[in-house]
């Protein structure tokens, strides 16, 4: 037994392969489980107990001079196979990432946000889930007050004094009680009315609330800061028109057009042919909200408005239905790049 070990360690001594297939064979003839050097374990049983100390320290010096071959061996090819240097071919072009981009109206929002930060404004916000003094009572709109109908409200069944905000006019309530004048705010925002779902219209929907209020705020105030607003918004050459209309918590109110962006005011589909198209609603904020919020009116005045941000984002990506926006196929939200 000894003299096949000397053998055997010999053979490894001198052994060479050209390839990892032969190294391969190599170690099948030795250390698989049919290997010789298995089969001298085998027959180690066999040895005589006064020789077993000797050969056992042979064998074992047997078996990992076997091993340290092989794993010479197999370094030495893999470093040289052709086959492994393709798989870290650094010259492959890397595969895509596919990164995301931002909502459409993530994008709007946060433009309207710059855009008003840069004269001033900070941002505030409110709760979803409001009361009705927030929604409506305190914005001059009591409880048997018929322009509660412009908006179909969702009331919480177990209490009615609940309501998913309809308007982010809320907002102005909560900011007015809790902040001494001067005030200068928008409040973006989700709200939520009980519509029928068309391309036109939704359940929930955003907006974005501008508050001021500081001592002789003025109409002239407002028409320049929403004039500034367009400009940024829509581009240099937009103009804006103010049209009365009614709004309960403001007095004077007024619509806000803006000159169609698309056909500079000359007529297109998008305008209908009016050359100019609505984007807000605004005015003087009524004496009697100052009031309900506890600010004196006689010293105070300010200048609200409140915009949809779909309408905007609707206008600026000519998206021609509502619900694309609240559906999230990738498909429609990836045509939206922006860095904002
Ligand atoms: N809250 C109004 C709406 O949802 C929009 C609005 C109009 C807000 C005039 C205002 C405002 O602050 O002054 O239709």
């Amino acid at each position: 037994m000894r003299d096949r070990i000397e053998e055997l360690l010999n053979e490894i001594e001198t052994f060479t392969a050209s390839n990892l297939q032969h190294v391969e064979e190599f170690r099948i003839k030795l250390l698989s489980k049919k290997g010789k050097v298995k089969e001298l374990f085998e027959e180690f049983k066999t040895v005589a107990p006064e020789l077993r100390k000797e050969v056992g320290i042979k064998l074992n010096e047997l078996q990992n001079k076997a091993q340290e071959k092989i794993n010479h061996l197999k370094e030495k090819y893999e470093q040289a196979d052709p086959s492994k240097d393709k798989k870290i071919d650094l010259t492959l072009p890397a595969e895509n990432i596919a990164v995301g981009s931002r909502h459409p109206l993530s994008l709007v929002r946060n433009q309207i946000v710059e855009i008003f930060s840069r004269i001033g404004f900070t941002v505030s916000d409110g709760p979803e889930i409001e009361d009705d003094w927030h929604n409506f009572t305190a914005l001059n709109t009591p409880a048997d007050h018929p322009a509660r109908d412009m908006q179909d409200t969702f009331y919480i069944s177990e209490n009615p004094d609940t309501v998913l905000r309809t308007q982010t006019s809320s907002v102005q309530v909560h900011i007015m009680e809790g902040t001494a004048p001067p005030i200068r705010t928008i409040s973006p925002g989700r709200v939520y009315r009980n519509e029928a779902i068309s391309a036109r219209a939704h359940c929930q929907f955003h907006q974005v609330e501008g508050l001021y209020i500081d001592k002789k705020v003025s109409f002239a105030d407002l028409k320049q800061t929403l004039l500034y607003f367009s400009k940024e918004m829509f581009g240099e050459e937009t103009k804006i028109r103010l049209r009365p209309s009614y709004f309960p918590f403001t007095e004077i109110s007024a619509e806000m057009d803006i000159s169609c962006p698309f056909c500079k005011g000359d007529g297109c589909n998008i305008c209908k042919g009016a050359g100019w198209v609505e984007i807000l609603g605004c005015g003087m904020v009524d004496p009697a909200v100052l009031e309900n919020c506890k600010i004196d009116s006689t010293q105070y005045s300010g200048f609200a408005f409140g915009m949809g941000i779909e309408r905007i984002a609707m206008l600026k990506y000519q998206v021609k239905d509502l619900r694309l926006f609240f559906e999230n196929d990738v498909r429609f939200l990836k045509q939206f790049k922006s860095v904002i």
